[in-house]
């Protein structure tokens, strides 16, 4: 028989928590980081060097598969991991969030929601129900509800009835996803900054029952310190015998906080993205290669980062194949960041299991001072 959906939390420091989910195509080593894959495709990366980095797992989103190619058409060629030629863990987004940040006309109902395409202007729905469907025909490993996520700054009002059909969802997503033996559905939290909705939040979520615990509704304009705010207490309205993830989070800086309040897992298209645009991330904070300053360094971004663009190439031809606008510069950045995102984690886990992150934290942040030199 496949290995179930499984976590085993081996180690906690404080409230950071280290351990492994085991799924039937592979571990994920927790707390984790998860490279972005939109649209079957880590952007500038070949699926081995995804890997390579570090990564165990990658995310994808209902929303651009359902546009474009089309769910029943992945399902088809033999699901979204022989698609893309990842054969690890794949978690998917179930859509809402991406509806209500890209799509025109949206209208919401009880029911779901009906949007135009980003791409094409054609019509489309999704519902909790629909979301399942897709999710279950890309052959996704981790699966989300069909949540509503509202932008902040919103009044209580507002937060609390988002959160509340995000819960009716929450338990029809559960009814519909049914029982699928090695797939794990997480819930969403919603609630935005508010300590009593996120605990009503979190204790729908519960008495409905899921395989992992999201929480969703940060990092959409609050600020760090807002957000801290609520990760000092939101995790703990979790079991603790489940992952928890932060979704869409974040810079170094985040990450490192979350887990310290006791995330295991987080996405976010920063790393691939900055990588885009030139936005570099070192231990000793970010950069832009565009900057004339590199032009004729000679030096790598990083003398102790041992991914490709820091083993062979100097800054200075990081920055004149980024102004060229030459493919590499893409490729190289987004390793690079990818990388670096990875040794966070991998540091943190060690640290994490060995009793000794506050130390380790205090390091990361010491070198972030000093600055580059
Ligand atoms: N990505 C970032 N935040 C969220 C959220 O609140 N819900 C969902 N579904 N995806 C997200
Ligand atoms: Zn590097």
């Amino acid at each position: 028989m496949a290995t179930a959906f499984n976590f085993d939390l081996t180690a906690t420091d404080g409230a950071a928590r280290t351990g492994v989910i085991a799924t039937p195509r592979g571990t994920i080593r927790t707390p984790a980081f998860m490279p972005v894959g939109t649209a079957g495709t880590v952007k500038a990366m070949l699926p081995d060097s995804v890997a390579a980095t570090g990564a165990d797992i990658v995310l994808g989103n209902t929303y651009h598969l359902m546009l474009r190619p089309g769910a029943e058409r992945v399902a088809r060629l033999g699901g979204l991991h022989r698609f893309m030629n990842w054969e690890r863990p794949i978690l998917t987004d179930s859509g809402g969030f991406q509806v209500m940040s890209l799509a025109a006309l949206r209208k919401l109902t009880e029911q779901g929601v009906t949007f135009k395409s980003h791409i094409d202007g054609s019509r489309h729905e999704l519902t909790p129900e629909r979301s399942m469907e897709i999710q279950r025909l890309l052959g996704s490993d981790i699966v989300m509800c069909f949540d509503e996520c509202p932008a902040l700054p919103a009044s209580d009002e507002e937060v609390a009835r988002a959160m509340r059909l995000s819960m009716r969802w929450a338990e029809r997503s559960k009814a519909a996803f049914g029982d699928r033996p090695g797939h794990a559905l997480f819930g969403i939290m919603q609630g935005g900054v508010n300590r009593a909705l996120r605990e009503e939040s979190a204790e729908a979520l519960k008495a409905i029952g899921f395989d992992g615990y999201a929480v969703g509704g940060l990092a959409v304009g609050e600020g760090q310190a807002a957000m801290f705010g609520v990760l000092d207490y939101a995790p703990g309205f979790l079991p603790a015998d489940k992952p928890r993830y932060l979704m869409g989070v974040g810079k170094p800086e985040d990450i490192v906080g979350a887990v310290a309040r006791g995330i295991d897992m987080m996405d976010c298209v920063l790393p691939t993205r900055s990588g885009r645009t030139g936005q570099v991330f070192t231990r000793r904070g970010a950069l832009n290669i565009k900057n004339a300053r590199h032009q004729d360094d000679p030096r790598p971004i990083d003398e102790t980062c041992t991914c490709p663009a820091c083993r062979s190439y100097s800054r200075a031809y990081l920055h004149h194949v980024f102004r060229s606008q030459e493919i590499i510069a893409s490729m190289l950045l987004t390793w690079h960041n990818l990388h670096y995102y990875q040794e966070i984690m991998a540091g943190m886990r060690a640290a994490i299991a060995e009793g000794r992150f506050a130390g380790w934290q205090a390091d990361f942040h010491a070198l972030r001072a000093e600055g580059d030199i």
